[in-house]
């Protein structure tokens, strides 16, 4: 299988990585995996709090699990992410995992399932452990886009078991917002689908809004500048993309799915899926004819590249970005499991809804997460795929 390819760094180029996935989807055990269920007998010694707000994922794991079935994989389990999980994977041998889980319980429940696996050796498509982390902290991811110079809300964070968050006293928060009064987001630094995210008018009302959010999460609380703009998101993944039949090798990492969330006029803060499904009146894609539109969207692209690359991801993110007054982007987070539900004709999701015009279908951006994941593992990382060179022996 080994090539004398031109680029000395890459062992498996595209041609070959065709034939191997070929001969792995009668081969390859496959464990598709969602969160478990803390409630349920034998899933956890002691049930414990979860600061995110707890959901398994579980139907979307299913539309994983049934598109790579109609890629021709053979082996293909669903598993939950409970303390069974080890084992299972163990006796059913399985090769490689894909993870759609945001954890059960505990502190940053969506970096256990990727930091166990790592021990275990078994590899996964996902996020590293520090990644996994870093994203579900919106703070620290934050921190860091400020260090790369990419625009977010300016922002502080109040931590829970400390004094209570007096704005008048608090230092970091009179340096940041010298100039500004509000409004104000208040919201959890590890949360999901807007779920207990606030608006605040008046900075008096910031304590109260706060210690509503230490109460529910335990966890640290952000308060950031409101940002009365439109509202963005764009997908992001790794430079070998599947579509009309074949894998590719891009110059970029693939952004696609530009869309602007529609908000209604009396809606400041975008619904939560939970209370309002996704459809797709509630979003528009950016379109390609419209000039205007077409910068914003080499704009959106760029900022979900830079990302891609900064944070040296290994998997597919969505990027949330909203506009303030003046029409300047802001990040305001990156979400590290972002719905791959499979479209139906009355629900979709904000990273399904741009493939027809990239010419890709759902199945095609499965087989492009678990390729790229494939060609990454094959050439660089192969010490972590022992089982799977072995595999790949005449
Ligand atoms: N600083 C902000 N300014 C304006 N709207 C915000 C701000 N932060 C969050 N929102 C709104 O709240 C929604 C959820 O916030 P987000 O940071 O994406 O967290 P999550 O999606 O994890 O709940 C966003 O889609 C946006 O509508
Ligand atoms: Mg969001």
């Amino acid at each position: 299988m080994r090539s004398d390819s031109v680029n000395s760094t890459v062992v498996y180029n595209i041609t070959q990585l065709t034939d191997i996935v070929d001969r792995m989807r009668s081969q390859l055990r496959l464990a598709v995996i969602h969160g478990g269920d803390k409630t349920q007998p034998g899933a956890v010694i002691y049930p414990t709090h979860n600061p995110r707000s707890t959901k398994t994922y579980h139907t979307v794991a299913k539309d994983i699990a049934e598109a790579l079935g109609e890629l021709g994989f053979k082996q293909v389990s669903l598993l939950a992410d409970d303390m069974t999980l080890p084992q299972t994977l163990e006796t059913q041998g399985i090769h490689l995992a894909w993870l759609n889980t945001g954890g059960v319980q505990g502190y940053d429940p969506v970096c256990h399932t990727p930091a166990m696996l790592e021990m275990l050796g078994v590899p996964y498509i996902g996020h590293n452990p520090l990644n996994s982390s870093i994203l579900d902290n919106k703070h620290a991811f934050k921190r860091e886009l400020q260090a790369l110079g990419i625009a977010t809300a300016p922002f502080v964070v109040s931590h829970p078991f400390q004094d209570p968050f007096n704005p008048e006293t608090d230092g970091q928060f009179q340096r940041v917002f010298a100039d500004y009064s509000g409004p104000f987001v208040v919201k959890p630094v590890s949360g999901r689908a807007s779920v207990n995210v606030f608006v605040v008018d008046d900075w008096r009302d910031l304590g109260e809004a706060v210690a509503t959010i230490h109460r529910i999460t335990a966890n640290t609380a952000l308060i950031e500048a409101y940002l009365p703009g439109r509202e963005f998101c764009i997908s992001v993944c790794g430079r070998i993309t599947y579509r009309q039949g074949a894998f590719e090798h891009i110059p970029k990492p693939f952004a696609f799915s530009a869309i602007e969330r529609i908000l209604e006029a009396d809606e400041r803060i975008f619904t939560s899926m939970d209370a309002k499904g996704m459809t797709a009146n509630r979003m528009r894609l950016l379109s390609s004819q419209d000039e205007s539109e077409r910068e914003l969207r080499s704009q959106l692209e760029a900022i979900a590249q830079q990302i891609y690359r900064a944070f040296n991801l290994s998997s597919l993110v969505r990027i949330d970005l909203r506009r303030d007054s003046q029409g300047q982007l802001y990040v305001l987070e990156a979400n590290p499991k972002p719905d791959l539900k499979r479209p139906t004709p009355s629900q979709t999701s904000l990273v399904a809804q741009g493939l027809q015009d990239c010419k890709m279908t759902y199945t095609d951006l499965i087989l492009s997460l678990l390729g790229d994941r494939l060609y990454h593992l094959l050439n660089y990382q192969p010490n972590l795929i022992p089982h799977l060179q072995r595999m790949m022996l005449p």
